[in-house]
């Protein structure tokens, strides 16, 4: 199946099996790795409450319009806002999306090999009582060897999915296993709130200090919010160009926004108390502190060591998956704009553009622990992988958001967008509380948070 331009193009199967694969893009590092992780550096539950009001307010209305604007050009990114305003600048946010798409993939890949590490180290049983956790983790992703070989291997799986096109490849996986991941993370929360020492998590976590609330705090609630729903660089536009136009794009934006952030809490809801019962700062350990504290979880569950090997490898071998189905995501993005634009096929371009985030993910490989100049960048600080997540997974897809936000309220038009919307069963439920979203709440949110930072720096 070859979802090119034409009368041909490919769409899903159904509207049920649109939902999960965006969702399935949704759903991933970002929310079990990312989240916790973004939470914990910026004062936890202050940093959930706002990011709460940022996917409602911000990130639900940009996820529909670039699902509309997808479905009303059958494009990609590019393409789109070629075919929505011809011979303008506008192209260039679409170009912008597909270089971020690029980069996301090059370090996400990184991290996602080191999931398909864990597969193998909880199925041999290395988490026991006492294990150190930390040692463990320094030794997979400080080693040049095994962090580039299991980066290669993630890479290689995405190509594959890739290349068997949309709905052979992307939707399969999808229907299965995301709510099995569910399942497995509600029970994982469970245990990690009945540990000893979980209230101090839970409160950290629940409940807000606001003395703690920056600029920065808040610009990385929305930037987590805009990677944690795959927005702000045109996935959600390429998804939307595979619906058919028979199905209800509101109802299907409000369900990948909410099951995207349900499974994000969860994670929290376990990371937290199991940080606290180890006694670990929130804020501290860089990319890795996700996979030091959720190891450690596994020794406490019964029956000692069965229970940690069958939930640790059951969970790790589900993170995959849902890496797999963003990753997928991804690399659709370059492969279409390829396809669409430059008449390659599908396989060449998924191999050519996976080969290159291959080799940018390289720096970020090496950036915890195996080259020391890239896990302490001079002059900045911070490693290769968390300053290019910064960059790429928070700076542009904020950018990208804001000019998609701009776009389809005000130069294509809400009213063009109602239309599309419309195009099913001729309704737009809440469609004037999205249009006043759109066009004054999210630009102009973005903007003060934009220019809060820069009078920040100076
Ligand atoms: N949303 C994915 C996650 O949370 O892991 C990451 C991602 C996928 C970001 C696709 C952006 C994107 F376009």
């Amino acid at each position: 199946m070859d979802p090119s331009t034409g009368p041909s193009r490919d769409t899903w199967g159904s509207k049920v099996a649109f939902i999960l694969a965006a969702a399935g893009s949704a759903i991933g590092l970002g929310n079990i790795w990312g989240f916790p992780t973004v939470a914990g550096q910026n004062g936890g539950a202050a940093f959930l409450l706002i990011y709460l009001g940022a996917v409602a307010l911000i990130g639900a209305p940009v996820m529909l319009a670039e699902l509309i604007v997808g479905r009303r050009t059958q494009r990609n990114p590019v393409g789109a806002f070629r075919a929505l305003a011809p011979g303008k600048a506008w192209v260039i946010v679409g170009g912008l999306g597909v270089l971020t798409g690029i980069v996301i993939l090059s370090f996400y890949s990184v991290i996602a090999g080191w999931t398909l590490a864990y597969i193998y180290k909880t199925l041999i049983g290395t988490f026991r009582e006492g294990t150190d956790t930390a040692a463990i983790f320094s030794d997979l992703a400080g080693g040049a060897v095994p962090a580039i070989s299991w980066h290669l291997l993630f890479m290689a799986l995405t190509i594959w999915v890739v290349l068997g096109g949309v709905r052979d490849g992307i939707e399969r996986w999808t229907k299965v296993l995301m709510p099995l991941l569910f399942v497995l993370l509600a029970a994982l929360a469970v245990r990690a709130v009945t540990l000893s020492g979980a209230d101090a998590g839970l409160t950290f976590y629940l409940k807000p200090d606001f003395s703690k609330v920056t600029g920065t705090v808040i610009l990385s609630a929305i930037g987590q919010a805009f990677f944690s729903l795959s927005l702000g660089m045109g996935a959600m536009i390429t998804y939307g160009s595979y619906v058919s136009k028979r199905d209800d794009l509101v109802s299907s934006a409000g369900w990948v926004t909410f099951a995207d952030t349900t499974i994000a809490i969860l994670a929290g809801l376990i990371i937290f108390p199991t940080l606290f019962h180890a006694g670990l700062e929130p804020g501290s350990g860089g990319p890795g502190m996700v996979f030091v504290v959720l190891t450690s979880l596994l020794s406490s569950i019964p029956p000692a060591p069965y229970g940690g090997v069958i939930f640790g490898t059951g969970f790790f071998m589900l993170l995959g998956i849902a890496a797999l189905t963003s990753s997928v995501s991804l690399l659709e993005v370059v492969t279409s704009w390829a396809v669409d634009e430059h008449g390659m096929s599908r396989r060449k371009a998924a191999i050519c553009f996976g080969g290159v985030a291959f080799v940018l993910g390289i720096p970020s490989a090496l950036a915890n622990g195996a080259v020391s100049w890239l896990t302490s960048l001079p002059g900045i600080g911070m490693d290769f992988l968390s300053f290019t997540f910064m960059l790429f997974g928070q700076y542009s897809l904020v950018i990208g958001a804001l000019l998609i936000s701009l776009f389809v309220g005000w130069v294509w038009g809400v009213r063009a967008a109602g239309e599309e919307v419309r195009e099913n069963d001729g309704r737009f439920p809440l469609g004037r509380t999205w249009s006043f979203l759109i066009r004054f709440v999210a630009p102009s949110a973005i903007v003060a948070i934009l220019v809060k930072m820069v009078a920040d720096l100076i």
